[in-house]
This record gives structure tokens, sequence and C-alpha cells, in this order.
């Protein structure tokens, strides 16, 4: 096959249905028509002029991220970590078949394939009366670890009923996104997440979490946004306000009800950001 000019247009619909354009401009103008449906390409594929070059057609799908295929390895550690999980409204029943790329909330790398996010976040705010029932709870299986390019976790504002926070959170390196907010973790913040060393945001607030101290937060070197809202943070007295201190880009910090035994080093804090 020589080189060919090739020019195609997608067009997706919300029904998953996707048609594409191409016209290859060599060695004779052809023109195609693919209906892709759900990732495959499984329906009607047309070619106007020259039936042999419809192979041409083919693989186009790659440019855009709802059609890239996802890894054998991430599908298999998403439908692990589906399985631990309680979704009593199924929200994750797009979490099937081969393509893991276009299950909801999650995101694919175009050009590699990996699985770079999850977004599970309640689609309900706590207000709606929809709220609890969206909500996900059940366990957070270890597997996650296998996604090794995972950038972005969101999966606040679910219900996980007092579990603690996974320590194994620190094996995710690429993390440069954690949101566990108001998502029903308990016990102490696994000090060893001072491993995420890429994470830029990380909030835990509204959950029912304590400390001992914040010191593993100093190797959170790239930490931006940090919010620790409703953290029992009593026992670190005031060694916090050192601990933040070194975290030299941190841009925001929410620590509404955190009991700060010490409200004169917080005063200190203040100043030292002002
Ligand atoms: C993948 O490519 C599409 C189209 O070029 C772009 O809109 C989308 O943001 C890209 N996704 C990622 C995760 O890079
Ligand atoms: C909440 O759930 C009910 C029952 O499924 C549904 O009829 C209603 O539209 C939902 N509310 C919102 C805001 O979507
Ligand atoms: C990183 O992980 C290692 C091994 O689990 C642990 O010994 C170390 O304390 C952790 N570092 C931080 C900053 O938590
Ligand atoms: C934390 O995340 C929740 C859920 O996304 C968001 O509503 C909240 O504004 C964030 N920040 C704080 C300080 O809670």
């Amino acid at each position: 096959m020589s080189t060919v000019k090739s020019i195609f247009v997608l067009i997706g619909f919300h029904t998953g249905l996707i048609i594409s354009l191409g016209f290859n401009q060599t060695p004779e103008p052809t023109a195609c028509v693919l209906l892709i449906l759900q990732q495959d390409v499984v329906g009607l594929t047309l070619a106007f002029q020259d039936l042999s070059r419809v192979d041409l057609c083919f693989g186009i799908h790659n440019g855009n991220a709802q059609l890239v295929d996802c890894l054998d390895s991430d599908r298999e550690a998403l439908i692990d970590f589906k399985e631990g999980l309680k979704d009593p409204e199924n929200r994750l029943s797009s979490w099937r078949g081969n393509n893991c790329c276009q299950g909801e909330g999650i995101s694919c790398d175009n050009k590699t394939r990996d699985v770079i996010a999850i977004d599970l976040h309640n689609p309900f705010p706590s207000s709606d009366p929809n709220y609890s029932r969206y909500a996900l709870g059940g366990k957070i299986s270890p597997s996650l670890i296998k996604l090794n390019y995972l950038r972005h976790l969101d999966l606040s504002l679910n219900g996980f009923s007092g579990i603690p926070i996974p320590e194994f959170f620190q094996s995710l390196e690429k993390l440069q996104y954690l949101n566990l907010a108001d998502a029903g973790f308990g016990g102490k913040i696994p000090p060893n997440l001072g491993n995420i060393s890429a994470l830029q945001y990380f909030n835990a607030s509204n959950n029912c979490l304590t400390v001992d101290n914040l010191e593993w937060m100093t190797s959170l070197t790239s930490l931006k946004y940090l919010a620790l809202n409703g953290v029992d943070l009593s026992s670190s007295g005031s060694e916090w306000v050192g601990a933040l201190n070194r975290l030299s880009h941190l841009t925001e910090l929410h620590l509404q009800f955190c009991d700060l035994i010490d409200s004169n080093s917080f005063l200190n804090f203040v100043n030292h950001l002002l």
C-alpha cells in the first residue's frame, strides 16, 4: 500500500454511534463511510468506487479518546476494583466489554491507552434526596495499583462506611489529584501517603479522619491544594505549622474545624502565608 493522504471526519452521537467520513487522495480519490458502534467496527462499511480500499478506513479510530481500546491489564484491574464496590444504582454498568476507556468516569491516554483518570464522585450533591442511593461503598481493591499511570482519582461524595483510606494508595506513584472528600472514610490518614510525591491536589475533607502529625506531608513536595476540613489534628500540637510551612508550592489550604488547639501557631501560619 503506498502512502495515502487521508482526511477523516469523525461525527459522534450520544448513543455511541460514530460516523466517520473519509476521503483518500491517492492514487485515485476514494471516499468511505464507517459506522462504528460501541467502539468496535461492527457497523456498515461503505466504500465508494473502490472496495479494495476499505481497509484504509480502519484504524482511524485511534485519533479519538472515546475510541481507544484499553489495555487488558488495566481492564482486569478495573473489573477487580468494581467487584469490591457496592453500587446500588448500578452507576458502573458501563464498565463492561473490551473497552474500559469508555466506562463511566474513566479516561485513558489517547496514545498509550493507559487508564489515567477515575472520577467516581457522586453525581448528586449531598442535599439531593438521591445522594445516598447513588453513593458507592464497599471495599477498595488493591488492584487499583496495577493502573500504573493513574493521575487522577476522585472518590468524593460517596459512602465507604468508616473504612480507612487504603495504605496501598502510596503506590499510585503518578497520582497528581486525590479527592476523598465526604466519602465516609475513617481512622488515621496513612502517613505513607507521603510517598505520592507527584500529588498536587489532596482533599480529605469531611470524613471522620485523624492524624498523629503531618510530618509525612513534607515529602509531598508538589502539593498545591490541601483540604483537611474536619480532620482531627489535635494530636499534632503545633507541629503541623512547621510541616505545612515546608510545602513551598502550596497555594490553597482548607483547615476548618480541625481541633487546632494551638491557635497562636495558626495565626503565625496565616502571617507566614500573607
Ligand atoms: C484525546 O484526544 C481528544 C481529541 O483530540 C481530546 O479532546 C482529548 O482531550 C484527549 N484526551 C486525553 C485524555 O488526552
Ligand atoms: C431521583 O430519583 C428519582 C427516582 O429514580 C427520579 O425520578 C428523580 O428524577 C431523581 N432526581 C434527580 C434530581 O435526578
Ligand atoms: C514510603 O514507603 C516506605 C515503604 O513502605 C516507607 O518506609 C516510608 O516511610 C514511606 N515514606 C513516606 C514519606 O511515607
Ligand atoms: C473537596 O472536594 C469536595 C468534593 O469534590 C468539594 O465539594 C470541596 O469544595 C473540596 N474542597 C474542600 C475544602 O472541601
